[in-house]
């Protein structure tokens, strides 16, 4: 099955116009989102871990002119917690309800903001190359229909990116547990929710693949198993100062 028929298969899903998938797709107002509360922590998580990131490795702080790209913004959370930083905001999308209503909660930000519908492959989306300092990804890429496909969002993420630039990405991670098992692409429909999961040391290799190198593994969560990984694509070795301390791996 192709890519492009795989991100076919996620719209059918995620722009079902129920309470619950609004509830899914992080979407404020909805299911266990009523609260302003409630939906701004899920935000303020990611944010937290960039910011004590950001304070292990003080030579990747960025300023308050980041680009950054989000692969599946649902409600918009993560792009709120983040917009003080922001120059520039660009999410990816599946969903047309999702973009909706990350377009309300941005409503009011001054920085520069585009939504993209995707309805093809990922490496068919319209981003320029070697522009964004910063790509995240957070309760997505359990989402996607197979390991493959989260391969090709890396590369589109790496080849979107400036040298130097962090990504971070939220998994679910398969330790054996049955509910948490990489699930077949026909059963998509039923079980989008845990479709797909990695081996804490397979997604590396993923990471590894698209152009990237590890930095750190943080906020393993065994209840889910939720994991989020920390990466960066590398600067080329002829571009660094001399003497330079960026070999951070
Ligand atoms: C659980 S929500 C997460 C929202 C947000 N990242 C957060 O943490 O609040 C999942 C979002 O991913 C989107 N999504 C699902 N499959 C996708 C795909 N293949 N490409 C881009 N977005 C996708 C859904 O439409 C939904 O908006």
């Amino acid at each position: 099955m192709t890519l492009a028929y795989q991100t076919k298969l996620a719209r059918r899903v995620w722009n079902q116009p129920t309470d619950s998938m609004r509830d899914f797709s992080h979407i404020a107002g909805f299911g266990r989102w009523a609260t302003e509360e409630a939906w701004a922590s899920l935000g303020k998580r990611h944010r937290d871990i960039f910011n004590r990131f950001c304070g292990q490795f003080p030579n990747l702080t960025h300023s308050s002119r980041t680009k950054l790209l989000e692969w599946g913004p649902g409600g918009g959370a993560i792009a709120v917690a983040f917009s003080d930083l922001l120059a520039e905001y660009v999410g990816v999308d599946v969903s047309g309800q999702s973009i909706e209503a990350a377009e309300r909660a941005l409503q009011g930000s001054a920085m520069k903001k585009r939504f993209i519908l995707l309805r093809s492959a990922p490496k068919k989306v319209d981003l320029p190359s070697s522009y964004f300092d910063l790509f995240i990804s957070a309760a997505v890429f359990q989402h996607f229909p197979s390991r493959a496909y989260a391969q090709q969002v890396l590369s589109v993420a790496n080849r979107t990116m400036v040298e130097g630039g962090l990504g971070f990405v939220q998994i679910r991670f398969d330790n054996g547990r049955r509910s948490f098992r990489q699930k077949p692409l026909h059963m998509y429909k039923r079980s989008f929710v845990t479709q797909t999961s990695f081996r804490m040391e397979d997604f590396w290799e993923v990471v590894r693949n698209a152009g990237f190198e590890p930095l750190m593994v943080t906020d393993i969560i065994p209840r889910v198993n939720y994991a989020t990984f920390l990466f960066r694509k590398p600067v080329l070795r002829s571009r660094l100062p001399h003497g330079s301390e960026e070999s951070l791996v």
